[in-house]
């Protein structure tokens, strides 16, 4: 790119902060439009609520911003390229956002899009495409170049479909072709893809697999998500309780995500989840206790009540024979007999833990809600915990910055 495209696109930035979002949304209906079968690929409940909408516009935004030195954005881009391999997102798919953002640029900013700042921005356009996909090939290739790797959608066989709590329900997932699955890391996920028929449409979703890696199967475990009626239950997570049983074939992609623990870790682990955000840690804790594995782990985990509490039995039992393993437990409501067995009443709370020990070394993940990933962190962080070992997951568009 040119230095004076450079300084046109920085200048931007101002319009862009103010008209963010609205160009971003005008952009999918335009995109939509042309591409209806595009609609497949995108999370139609997230287009609804604007959420998918904040998330590009923030990228785009936080590119212009960093023009003058994209590599900063290097982390950012291997997030959301986890999530774009994860879809099976491609490089032809580039041309076609581009062409539609660019489009957009020039439809919403009307006469103030000069033919420089449009030339401007496609050269942007094109130097953040190359660079997303070009990391999103390693990707792939990375994938490919497992132990029985594969990229894209393949179809997978339920096995088993297993009730957890009064609202998580698990799927153990076999490959149908009758080929192997890939062995995942600890913490990452894989899409499911479903067709629904109040759409007409294929929709994917994310589901961290809750198992340990070394199966030859992938177990996720899902919650059903109620909304306020039946018109705004989320779709794909009904559907697969209600409408998907045993022997039936849904869609997967790979496992992906930066959300792991690391082969080589060796220091203490503590793991804080709110309620299905139970899912990514589950599947770390049974892979070091499956490997016998000899510092502290702390399991923090907090949910509404034992109803609702997934996956009870197995972390009692595994408290019980693994000394290095330490549990504590919160429920929003918790009984008599609840608190007779340990269980702490409230919101999970770090400092409401008695002799809770905050080790210097320990490395943290938390997986939850939104607001319970930042009280879980600000709480760490306070209680004098580095930042660099506090790692997290949000079940939706990364939105939180945290670090
Ligand atoms: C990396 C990652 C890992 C994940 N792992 C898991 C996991 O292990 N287990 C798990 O259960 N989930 C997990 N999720 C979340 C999962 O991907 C889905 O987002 C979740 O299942 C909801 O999808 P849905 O299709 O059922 O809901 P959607 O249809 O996408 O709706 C989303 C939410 O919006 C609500 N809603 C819909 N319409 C309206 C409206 N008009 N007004 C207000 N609210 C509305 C729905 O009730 C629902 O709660 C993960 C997400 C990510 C990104
Ligand atoms: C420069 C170009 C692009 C930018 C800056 C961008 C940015 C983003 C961001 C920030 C997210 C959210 C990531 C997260 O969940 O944390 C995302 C998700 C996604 N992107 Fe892109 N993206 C680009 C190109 C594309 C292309 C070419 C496609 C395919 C046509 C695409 C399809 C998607 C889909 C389907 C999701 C998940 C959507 C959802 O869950 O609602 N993106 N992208």
């Amino acid at each position: 790119m040119k230095t004076e495209q450079k300084i046109l696109i920085t200048a931007t930035v101002p319009v862009l902060k103010e008209n963010g979002v609205l160009l971003t949304k005008y952009f999918y209906n335009r995109m939509f439009t042309h591409h209806p079968e595009l609609r497949n690929m995108f999370n139609m409940g997230n287009q609804q609520s604007g959420k998918q909408q904040t998330a590009l516009a923030m990228a785009v935004l936080a590119y212009a911003e960093h023009i003058a030195d994209p590599t900063v954005l290097i982390p950012v881009v291997d997030r959301i390229g986890q999530k774009h391999i994860s879809l099976d997102i491609r490089p032809e798919h580039y041309i076609i956002v581009g062409r539609h953002l660019i489009a957009s640029i020039q439809e919403v900013l009307g006469d103030a899009a000069s033919p420089e700042i449009v030339d401007a921005w496609t050269a942007a356009y094109n130097q953040l495409a190359a660079l997303m996909s070009g990391h999103e090939a390693n990707l792939y290739e990375q994938q490919t170049n497992r132990t029985n790797g594969w990229t894209g959608w393949r179809p997978f066989k339920v096995g088993k479909k297993m009730l957890e709590s009064a609202e998580i329900t698990s799927f153990y997932l076999y490959p149908a072709d009758g080929g192997k699955v890939t062995p995942h890391q600890p913490g990452q996920f894989i899409s499911v893809r479903l067709f629904l028929p109040q759409l007409n449409l294929k929709q994917a979703r994310q589901y961290s697999v809750s198992s340990a890696p070394g199966n030859e199967y992938y177990r996720i475990s899902v919650k059903k998500e109620k909304g306020t009626n039946l018109d705004t239950d989320g779709m794909i997570s009904n559907r697969l309780h209600d409408f998907i049983n045993e022997n039936d074939i849904v869609d997967l992609t790979a496992p992906a995500g930066n959300f792991t623990l690391a082969p080589d870790i060796d220091a203490p682990v503590t793991l804080i989840s709110g309620g299905v955000g139970i899912t990514p840690l589950l599947s770390m804790l049974n892979s070091l206790v499956e490997s016998d594995y000899s510092h502290p782990i702390t399991w923090l985990h907090g949910c509404r009540d034992e109803s609702v509490h997934a996956f009870r039995n197995q972390l009692n039992d595994i408290v019980k024979t693994k000394t290095n393993v330490q549990q504590h437990v919160f429920y929003n409501q918790a009984t008599d007999e609840n608190k007779d067995a340990g269980v702490l009443e409230g919101f999970l709370d770090i400092n409401k833990v008695p002799s809770l020990n905050l080790r210097p070394d320990a490395h943290y993940f938390i997986c939850g809600p939104s607001v319970f990933i930042q009280k879980q962190y600000h709480d760490l962080v306070d209680a004098g915990v580095n930042k660099q070992h506090i790692y997290f997951e949000e079940f939706g568009p990364q939105l939180l910055s945290l670090n």
